[in-house]
């Protein structure tokens, strides 16, 4: 124990995107060398840590209720320290003890990986901490999220300033990681047992180190470590360039999936979005990329109910639904974010009017992901077995190429980790099953 803070154990709760869940995984690493021990249960932990989002309204109110209901184990025990962390405690800073006077610390994006020293008490540090900025943050080591798959952050923060988006306030300018760390950090892993990775940034494809692009890095990464698979996210169709394209179907490690979100089907609110290309331009990526690729899967996110969308910009974006066939998406209604740009527009498409959007949209793209589903049937996929099925202990939950995931039925001799070519029998909106074939 640390005589100091009286801190033995701790618990973490995540909120949002890989990212937090990569930076989740490092802090949680780092007091783990620091000596303290981590607890599946809340009230076993003299420490809570929430690492939180703030995208949406929703994601906050979500923290908000947690941190209303882990009072109680304040009460019993006066010495649980709570911390919140990363883009909730960038935004709000002092405001949330304000708001919320059980909460201790008050982490920002950049200064979460300093909670041991500020638990600990060490000169320099407080309870608040929102400054944004390291010179370097190679500091940050990336580790595992499963025994045999891990996220690098390749770039932190974003610089695109989309109306609606709250990231470039929580998590600061864009900085690129350089490339030596970036190489070093997939080796690491990789001798740690890694197969699979997943290279994280707001928009990877903006990422530049000196001479290096994010299509030079994915190469560097195939061709100089031993990893087996290389999966990333997200791009923006504003940068994604046809030479990244190229680079995805001729490297065998990069998997065949893109993430790239569309936000909407319409120019106008496009524009207004400040999202830097028409859908024009995005078809012409999106049959670019079909043109090199005899499989890929795709996926996007899109927001429906932005201030201003009429029913015909909504319609626009069910063509673009119907027109790409996305595998995936994942869809959103617009959520007003203090300080944003669009946040001085009037919300003004109705609560029940952007409900009712977004079920018709994702009526239509669940039977668009059926179908794209179908078409996976009777072909073999290279999966990598990852454990059991949320649903069921009778079957193996498995990944494929495209990033989608397959059910097959347990057998022994198959462990996570493992890679197997599996014939695809069935498939519905969300999953597909199968089961392991011998390949000649
Ligand atoms: N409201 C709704 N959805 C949003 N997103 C980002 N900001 C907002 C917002 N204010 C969505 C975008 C983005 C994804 C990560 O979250 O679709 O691509
Ligand atoms: Fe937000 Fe746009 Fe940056 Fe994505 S690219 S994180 S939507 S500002």
């Amino acid at each position: 124990m640390n005589k100091q803070n009286n801190i033995e154990t701790f618990h973490i709760s995540t909120y949002g995107c890989q990212m937090n869940l990569a930076d989740s995984s490092t802090l949680v690493s780092t007091l783990i060398t620091r000596g303290y021990r981590r607890v599946k249960e809340e009230d076993q932990a003299d420490l809570l840590i929430f690492n939180t989002c703030s995208i949406r309204e929703k994601a906050e109110q979500r923290v908000y209720g947690r941190l209303g209901e882990v009072y109680k184990y304040k009460q019993k025990n006066p010495n649980l320290k709570i911390a919140v962390v990363g883009c909730m405690a960038q935004r709000m800073g002092d405001e949330l003890i304000r708001k919320v006077p059980h909460v201790d610390y008050v982490l920002g994006t950049d200064r979460l990986f300093e909670l041991p020293d500020v638990i600990e008490g060490l000169e320099g540090t407080s309870s608040v901490m929102t400054a944004f900025g390291h010179e370097n943050m190679d500091f940050i080591t990336p580790v595992k999220e499963t025994p045999f798959s891990g996220f690098i952050t390749i770039s932190r923060g974003c610089d695109n300033f989309c109306s609606y988006c709250i990231v470039p306030f929580v998590r600061g300018k864009v900085q690129s990681h350089s490339v030596d760390y970036i190489l070093e950090s997939v080796r690491k892993l990789v001798d740690e047992g890694v197969v699979e990775i997943t290279l994280l940034g707001q928009n990877v494809n903006s990422y530049k180190y000196e001479d290096t692009d994010f299509s030079r890095l994915l190469e560097l990464v195939a061709q100089n470590t031993d990893i087996q698979r290389i999966r990333f996210m997200t791009s923006h169709p504003m940068d994604i360039s046809r030479r990244l394209v190229d680079v995805i179907g001729a490297e065998e490690k990069v998997m065949p999936h893109i993430h790239l979100p569309v936000q909407s089907g319409s120019n106008r609110v496009l524009k207004d979005m400040g999202r830097f290309y028409t859908i024009d331009q995005y078809h012409k990526m999106i049959d670019y990329i079909r043109l090199k690729n005899d499989y890929i899967s795709l996926s996007t996110d899109i927001i429906v109910g932005y201030p201003s969308e009429t029913g015909e910009e909504f319609e626009m974006t069910l063509d673009v639904v119907r027109k790409v066939r996305y595998d995936t998406a994942f869809m959103f209604k617009y959520s007003s974010r203090p300080g944003t740009r669009s946040a001085e527009f009037t919300d003004s498409v109705p609560e029940d009017e952007k409900s009712d959007r977004l079920i018709r949209l994702i009526k239509l793209q669940q039977s668009i992901g059926y179908e794209q589903n179908q078409r996976e049937i009777g072909q073999i996929k290279y999966s990598l077995v990852e454990g059991f099925s949320k649903r069921s202990k009778d079957k193996l939950r498995a990944r494929t190429e495209g990033n989608k995931t397959v059910l097959i039925p347990v057998t022994e001799k198959i462990e996570p980790g493992q890679f197997v070519p599996i014939k695809i029998n069935a498939a519905d909106a969300f999953t597909l099953h199968g089961e392991i074939v011998e390949v000649s």
